[in-house]
């Protein structure tokens, strides 16, 4: 799984280095998500097609999922290989899960929900849709992952410990930055709070530092544009045979 893909850096990034670290580690499968993969806000409909071309399978989004409007129609394609956060309201477009065949024959469910802590948007309860999917479409899946993109580490350590033993894995996104507390949770599910991005590393969360102080500092309105510079893929290897075991990834990507 990979953090937030940012701007034609991070997308540039993958198309490097995927389809090695997908060799290396034996990967069968690889979520990315990719809210911020068109000039660092959004994705649009081109750069999905682009990031699926690097060797990702599904493409999972967060609280920039209506910001490229052509992305509505890619959103209710099938089978679904972009979704976007289960809990938006009833009536949006797309889809908040997947459900996948791997090679073997087993079936990996995909889900992606959105915190409600420090985000303005009109959201349904997190946890609540989770438990949903649960006892419904993922019931007879072999493996349930879960994208929850949130602000507070809290709550995303909460979702973990409340769908402990239920899913597989839960990873956080949104922050950008990496944490180091990857662990099995008690009841065996694989947990990290935030897997960092993929994009340029020399700048303020993928954007450029020039910006960003303006904004803090002077609190002038400036738009936020992605930083330059070497970018940096960051996630998480998962395998799921015989005892779990999670392998952090963060290294920088000549492109
Ligand atoms: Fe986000
Ligand atoms: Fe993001």
């Amino acid at each position: 799984m990979l953090g937030d893909i940012v701007s034609s850096m991070g997308v540039a990034a993958l198309r490097r280095r995927l389809k090695g670290l997908i060799e290396e580690h034996n990967i069968d499968f690889v979520i990315a998500n990719g809210e911020n993969a068109t000039g660092g806000i959004g994705l649009d409909k081109k750069t999905a097609k682009e990031i699926l071309d690097c060797g990702v399978d599904c493409i999972t989004l967060g609280d920039h999922t209506w910001s490229k409007k052509d992305l509505i129609q890619t959103l209710d394609e099938k089978p679904h290989k972009v979704i976007r956060p289960i809990n938006f309201p009833k009536g949006a477009p797309g889809a908040g899960s997947a459900i996948f065949e791997l090679s073997s024959g087993k079936t990996i469910g995909v889900a992606n929900a959105i915190g409600r802590v420090f985000f303005n948007q009109a959201l349904d309860c997190p946890f609540k849709a989770i438990d949903e999917l649960y006892e419904g479409e993922f019931k007879n899946c072999d493996l349930k992952l879960l994208d929850f993109h949130a602000e507070a580490t809290s709550e995303k350590i909460a979702m973990g410990y409340h769908v402990d033993g239920r899913f597989s894995l839960v990873v956080g996104t949104h922050t950008h930055v990496q944490t180091a507390d990857d662990r099995v949770l008690p009841k065996g599910t694989g947990f990290l709070t935030d897997l960092g991005m993929c994009g340029p590393d020399d700048g303020v969360i993928g954007m450029d530092s020039d910006q960003a102080l303006g904004r803090f500092i002077q609190g002038l309105p400036f738009s936020y544009k992605p930083a330059k510079g070497i970018p940096v893929i960051s996630g998480i290897v998962c395998k799921f045979k015989g005892c779990l075991e999670l392998i952090r990834i963060r290294e920088m990507v000549k492109v």
